[in-house]
């Protein structure tokens, strides 16, 4: 049996996008819905109370959507309100966070591992428990990176200011000897190159959108929710937005590497 009700996907702005892509890679079959709450990103520097209720919101708009999985693509949101509405509504809830961590504490051969991510999300403290959950021993520094995501959102992703903030918050990690940095924040992928530069070949970079989109498909296989055959049009994407949705189709198309129709503004979270 075919499901071809879509995966809603939500994060504060374009971050989320990474996951798409991958979403898209690896389940071509499906819809996809995605919400960028772009009138109230940040939600980085915001309270865990802000972003907890943020999420739910954001939660209910895409069960209005009739949504058969929901992707929370922002680690700030994941760290923060993932536990608490895992819980509450029937339809699966998956977060950035573990597969981040599980593919980290995969590949790590010494076991120290960095973490950068924004304000909320280092501070609640859910990689690093996780990754010493997943591996005995493991040591974790965690950094965040407050402005990485304006950087990203500029464009700015590979100019001398970029490279020098870089170099500020990461060196620190890389005295620390880690081999394996998880990018622990949506935007951070369009850094990828920048953050290399800095931290050498030797340092793998983790980026858990691609582990996202593998958990996201077994749980379709898993609960027989997958749709076949059919959708393999990009009309089978639809974005909402709270504010600027030109602004969102300009700088998505950043992300996903092709133009994004059908950017509609919502008002109603
Ligand atoms: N994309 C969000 C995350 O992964 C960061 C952007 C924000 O601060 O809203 O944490």
């Amino acid at each position: 049996m075919s499901d071809l009700r879509p995966i809603g996907i939500f994060d504060s702005g374009f971050g989320g996008l990474t996951a798409v892509k991958e979403v898209i890679r690896s389940l071509p079959d499906e819809q996809i819905v995605y919400f960028g709450d772009t009138a109230r990103v940040p939600y980085g520097p915001k309270s865990r109370e802000t972003v907890v209720r943020f999420s739910i919101e954001n939660i209910l708009f895409l069960l209005k959507c009739k949504v058969k999985l929901i992707i929370i693509a922002c680690n700030t949101a994941s760290s923060v309100a993932l536990s608490i509405v895992e819980e509450s509504f029937k339809v699966p809830i998956i977060g950035v966070i573990a597969p981040g961590v599980l593919e980290a504490v995969n590949v790590t051969k010494n076991k120290k591992i960095g973490v950068i991510g924004t304000r909320t999300a280092i501070n609640s403290g859910t990689y690093e428990k996780m990754i010493k959950q997943k591996r005995s021993g493991a040591k974790v520094y965690s950094t965040e990176c407050p402005l990485f995501v304006p950087l990203v959102e500029e464009g700015w992703l590979n100019t001398q200011i970029t490279k020098q903030i870089a170099r500020q918050y990461l060196l620190p990690l890389k005295l620390k000897k880690i081999d394996t940095l998880v990018l622990g924040c949506t935007h951070y992928p369009l850094l990828k190159p920048v953050i290399r530069e800095v931290m050498g070949k030797e340092v793998t970079l983790v980026d858990s959108a691609r582990q996202v989109a593998r958990q996201a498909k077994e749980i379709l296989v898993k609960g027989n929710l997958l749709a076949s055959g059919g959708n393999k049009n990009k009309n089978n994407l639809r974005f909402y937005v709270s504010d600027e949705p030109d602004n969102f189709a300009a700088l998505g198309k950043r992300f996903l590497g092709f133009k994004l129709e059908n950017v509609r503004k919502v008002s109603n979270v």
